[in-house]
């Protein structure tokens, strides 16, 4: 079987460079938007005369043909596919004669691969949309069922104050919000039609490129034809939208790693959602979670890849363009895998309330009680520093500090009085932080109906 660009070469190609020039392995995936691309632009060519409407039909025929064979796995590859592009035309032109030799007119390769991307890239967004929705709906239900069971909060990985697992849960929830919007927009920056562009030129057909991006589904035709078959900014967007997400998930990971040590404790990984160790009897490992976090390393660098590839390319398509698929393709196989398995991590999660509850140790309560002596009048630089005495002071008398004598604090400060122990427990501390995104459980709840309403669940 010649090539397809075979006419002006005097000598075959080395095989070594074949194998290098070659995209098939990984492009073949392309091939449903290949066979819908072709098919409209059959159609499109009816209006410009080149085709008849029964010359149409009989490509639009054997392109369903060729996808049917691709699909049940009897398509064979030939000498000369070089990419899904030329092997659908090649089978195809086998199929229908020299007919389908037509097809071609008036595009390029270079129109077709962008157009091509773009429709499945589309795609992609929308399926990675669908999983990140699943793994909301689990945050929210989870976040829902143990809204209001204290834990420590954390900063610098050290006690602050107290929180609700709620209310913690649910930070990893608005993360993925803008994630989706994310994805969203590299849906939106994909929308575009390529396809009219030609090589680089536009076509010298009288096609209507706007019929023809309608009929694609497409929002609209791209305006010029170098920079239709030159620009892979969608592809970049979608690897940003997967490396935040996969950065997101990472975080949320390492926490429910460390929350599920020996040491924590606060949560239990189901049996179905862990793994053991081949040597170590007692061992269940959360690889699941690990896994999520060392995978977010590939979505990371896809995108550096990605940028690195495009940013010193001339105008039009440059060969270096095809290097454009493997890591979106890599990032959408890895975050449809990682994505039903946080979703199932999260859906089986079991919480342990008092492990959580050991851990709250009145330290976690030294804000409120400065937040005590400024609601008596005192500036709080000062009630800062007159309870960090009082940390002191229990610290060197190995008490906790909601158990110090009101004379003892009375001698740390005047404004302490006797009422010191109502505020110095967590329901207190929680129910102080009224205000909107704080712990109190009219906060959380108003914070709960806000995620459900945005993802169309209350
Ligand atoms: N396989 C190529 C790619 O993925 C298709 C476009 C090739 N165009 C060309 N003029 N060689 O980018």
């Amino acid at each position: 079987m010649t090539k397809l660009w075979g006419g002006r070469f005097a000598k075959p190609t080395a095989e070594l460079v074949r194998q290098f020039n070659d995209s098939l392995r990984f492009d073949l995936r392309l091939y449903n938007e290949d066979i819908d691309g072709s098919k409209a632009w059959a159609t499109a060519h009816v209006a410009t005369g080149v085709l008849t409407a029964d010359e149409a039909v009989t490509i639009h025929h054997g392109l369903e043909q060729v996808r049917a064979e691709i699909a049940s796995g009897t398509f064979t590859v030939a000498a000369g596919d070089e990419d899904v592009h030329t092997a659908v035309e090649r089978r195809l032109t086998e199929l229908v004669g020299s007919v389908g030799g037509k097809l071609h007119t008036g595009r390029s390769r270079n129109d077709q691969v962008a157009t091509d991307f773009r429709l499945w890239t589309k795609r992609a967004c929308g399926d990675v949309l669908a999983h990140l929705r699943t793994l909301q709906h689990a945050l929210i239900t989870h976040a829902e069922a143990h809204a209001a069971v204290p834990l420590p909060g954390y900063t610098h990985l050290q006690h602050a104050q107290p929180v609700t697992w709620g209310h913690w849960l649910l930070s990893h929830f608005w993360p993925l919000v803008r994630d989706a919007q994310r994805f969203e927009q590299a849906l939106a920056q994909a929308d575009e039609s390529p396809l009219g562009a030609g090589a680089l030129a536009g076509t010298a057909f009288p096609i209507d490129r706007a019929a023809l991006a309608a009929e694609l589904g497409f929002g609209r035709a791209s305006p010029n034809s170098l920079d239709a078959v030159s620009s892979r900014d969608f592809a970049a967007d979608f690897l940003y939208a997967s490396a935040m997400l996969g950065l997101h998930l990472s975080r949320l990971a390492e926490q429910l790693i460390l929350f599920s040590t020996t040491e924590f404790g606060f949560v239990r990984l189901d049996d179905a959602y862990s793994t053991g160790s081949s040597l170590m009897p007692q061992k269940k490992n959360p690889d699941t979670l690990e896994l999520t976090r060392g995978k977010s390393g590939r979505l990371l660098g896809h995108l550096l890849a990605l940028l690195t590839t495009l940013k010193g390319l001339p105008s039009s398509y440059d060969k270096d363009l095809q290097e454009d698929k493997e890591p979106v393709f890599d990032a959408y196989d890895n975050l449809l895998i990682i994505l039903p398995v946080m979703s199932g991590v999260i859906e089986t999660l079991t919480i342990r309330p008092e492990r959580m509850a050991a851990q709250l140790e009145p330290n976690l309560l030294a804000t409120d009680l400065a937040d005590y002596l400024v609601k008596r009048g005192l500036p709080f630089r000062e009630a800062h520093h007159a309870v960090g005495e009082v940390v002191q002071l229990g610290e060197q008398t190995n008490t906790p500090i909601t158990e110090l004598s009101t004379a003892a604090l009375q001698a740390i400060h005047p404004l302490f009085g006797a009422d010191v122990a109502e505020v110095l427990t967590v329901e207190y501390a929680l129910a102080q932080r009224r205000a909107t995104g704080g712990t109190a459980p009219e906060a959380v709840a108003e914070q709960l109906a806000a995620a459900k309403k945005l993802l169309g669940s209350a």
